[in-house]
């Protein structure tokens, strides 16, 4: 028996004995956006410390649980805070909670992050829809022995991002006048912000954010068969693109300002998935 995946059975197991919900949609809340989960339907909550084994969130403004209830007339299952790689996760621990949403039965992955701005048009406060990313600077969460009953050893990565749910999201905010730009999400390890170096490499890339979240989490569910797509944040100028020292308080500041228009957008793209 493969540890990671017996370790996946016991979790869900465990979420399964305490509600017998099932998710159509799962989303997973970045820095700021945690209050979104408390203004929905709540049907169940399962706190993380109550899952053995599950990763603890060590970092100051996340919370640590899954909530279960409806967005319009769609059964959701929300990460209420995520664990990152830069916490001293194996990526398999990091990636254990997508997975274990899956298991529920969500078909769909609604990915929030907030990320530095790269592309130079970009400003704080912008919100970008994810088209495509570049995870090649963080461990794959598919290392080791292939869990077959996930998925394939070798699984395709072309289009990670689901083109449908990219045309839905756009459609959607561009009806509620909520500017929104596209681009590629770069995942550094972090914890450290990056250099201006750093960033003028990601650029070279072709990244236009950059974040320490969210493209692990895309390639694990995307190895499970999940409809993908996601949204950030863009809380700040990259490393070099502005003036003055990054900190996590800039972070918070621009994420919450932002949260409200940034609620509205993913609860109505959620009531059409
Ligand atoms: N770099 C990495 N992660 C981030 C940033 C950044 O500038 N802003 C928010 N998350």
């Amino acid at each position: 028996m493969n540890e990671i995946y017996d370790k996946l059975k016991k979790c869900t197991d465990v979420c399964r004995s305490i509600t017998d919900f099932k998710p159509r949609v799962a989303l997973v809340l970045g820095s700021g956006l945690g209050q979104l989960a408390d203004e929905i339907q709540i049907e169940k909550t399962i706190e993380y410390k109550d899952i053995e084994g599950f990763p603890l969130s060590t970092v100051q403004g996340h919370r640590g649980r899954f909530v279960f209830g409806k967005i319009g007339e769609t059964p959701v299952v929300i990460m209420q805070g995520r664990v990152h790689y830069y916490e001293g996760y194996l990526m398999s621990d990091v990636v254990l909670g997508v997975r274990i949403m899956r298991m529920l039965g969500a078909e769909n992955l609604f990915l929030t992050n907030a990320a530095g701005g790269i592309n130079r048009s970009f400003q704080p406060g912008t919100l970008m829809m994810i088209t495509d990313q570049i995870s090649s600077f963080v461990p794959s969460p598919l290392i080791g022995a292939n869990i077959e009953e996930l998925g394939t050893r070798f699984p395709d990565m072309s289009r990670i991002y689901d083109s449908g749910l990219q045309s839905m999201i756009y459609e959607t905010a561009e009806q509620m006048n909520i500017p929104l730009q596209k681009g590629i999400y770069l995942q550094f390890s972090g914890p450290a912000y990056e250099t201006p170096a750093e960033i003028n490499m990601a650029e070279a890339l072709g990244a236009d954010a950059c974040g320490m979240s969210t493209a692990c989490e895309a390639v694990a569910a995307k190895h499970m068969g999940m409809k993908i797509c996601g949204i950030s944040c863009i809380t700040n100028m990259a490393s070099g693109r502005s003036e003055g020292p990054l900190s996590h308080d800039e972070v918070q500041t621009t994420a919450d300002l932002t949260a409200d228009r940034f609620k509205q957008l993913i609860k109505s793209c959620i009531m059409r998935m």
